[in-house]
C-alpha cells in the first residue's frame, strides 16, 4: 500500500465488501477503500446479516494485495483490528479489547458487548493471496435504545461513552493506523503478539461453536496463523481456525 488510500464513499449500497470484491476482481489497486453511510445487505461472518442504522456507523472495506501465504491472511484482519482499537481508544478514551477471532468488544459485568465486527474475504492463486478485502463495521453513534435491535450483545461508542464521535476523524485515524501497521507487516513484522495480548478471550473458559461442533474448555493461546488453541474439558488441545465464542463460568 503506497502512502494513501483511494476512498470511494457511497451514500447507500448493498455491502461494501461486495462492491470492493467486484473492484478487486477487475484490477482495482491495493489501498482502494469503499465506505458507505448505509448498507442494505450488510453481511457478517457465516452469512449473517450485519445491521447498522443509516448514518450512524463506520461501514467500510479495504483492499490489500499482499505477498502473503494463504495461511497468514489473518494478519491483515489482525492489523486492521489493532488499528481500529487504537483509533477508538485515542479518539474516545473507551477501552476496547478483542474477542477471537474478529470482534472488537467492551468488557462488561456479564462478559462483553460487541462494538465492531470484521469480515475478511480472499482470493487465492495456489497457496498465495491475490487480494483480500477486509470489511469492518463499527457501531459509532448508535443510540443506546437502538443497540439491542442490532444484536442482543451489541453496543456502540455512544452507548458506552455518552458522547457522539466524529466518524470522519475516526476513519482518518483508522486508515492511518492500517497504513502504518501494513508497512510493518511488509517489513517482516507480524502483528500476532500484539493482537494476542489484546485478546480478552485468552485464559477464559469458553464455549466455541465451530464447523457444526460445540467445544468447551479453556482458550489457552493463539498461534501465528491466528488459530485458537482450546484445551477442551477432556484434556485435548484443539486448533480452531474459525468459530463463535461464548464466555462460560469458571468450573
Ligand atoms: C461479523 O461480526 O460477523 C462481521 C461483520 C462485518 C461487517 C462489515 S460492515 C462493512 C463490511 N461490509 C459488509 O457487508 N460487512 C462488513
Amino acid at each position: 500500500m503506497t502512502n494513501s488510500f483511494m476512498v470511494i464513499s457511497l451514500p447507500r449500497t448493498g455491502s461494501t465488501n461486495d462492491v470492493l470484491k467486484e473492484l478487486a476482481a477487475t484490477g482495482a489497486p491495493e489501498g482502494t477503500v469503499v465506505i458507505a453511510d448505509e448498507q442494505t445487505a450488510g453481511r457478517g461472518r457465516f452469512d449473517r446479516r450485519w445491521l447498522a442504522p443509516p448514518g450512524t456507523c463506520l461501514l467500510l472495506s479495504i483492499l490489500f494485495r499482499p505477498s502473503l501465504p494463504a495461511s497468514q491472511v489473518s494478519h491483515l484482519t489482525m492489523l486492521t483490528a489493532l488499528a481500529a482499537t487504537d483509533a477508538i481508544e485515542t479518539l474516545t478514551g473507551l477501552k476496547v479489547a478483542l474477542k477471537w477471532p474478529n470482534d472488537l468488544i467492551v468488557p462488561a459485568a456479564t462478559g462483553w458487548r460487541k462494538l465492531a465486527g470484521m469480515l475478511t474475504e480472499t482470493s487465492f492463486a495456489g497457496q498465495e493471496v491475490t487480494w483480500a478485502v477486509v470489511g469492518i463495521g463499527i457501531n459509532v453513534n448508535v443510540p443506546p435504545a437502538a443497540v439491542t435491535e442490532l444484536a442482543a450483545d451489541a453496543t456502540s461508542i455512544l452507548a458506552e461513552t455518552g458522547q457522539e464521535t466524529d466518524r470522519a476523524a475516526l476513519l482518518q485515524h483508522l486508515l492511518a493506523g492500517v497504513e502504518r501497521r501494513y508497512a510493518r507487516l511488509r517489513a517482516g513484522e507480524t502483528p500476532c503478539a500484539e493482537w494476542a495480548s489484546r485478546l480478552a478471550t485468552l485464559g477464559q473458559r469458553v464455549q466455541v461453536d465451530a464447523s457444526g461442533e460445540r467445544y468447551s474448555g479453556t482458550a489457552e493461546a493463539v498461534d501465528e496463523d491466528g488459530a485458537l488453541l482450546l484445551r477442551t474439558d477432556d484434556g485435548h488441545l484443539r486448533r480452531l481456525l474459525a468459530g463463535d465464542v461464548t464466555l462460560l463460568r469458571p468450573l
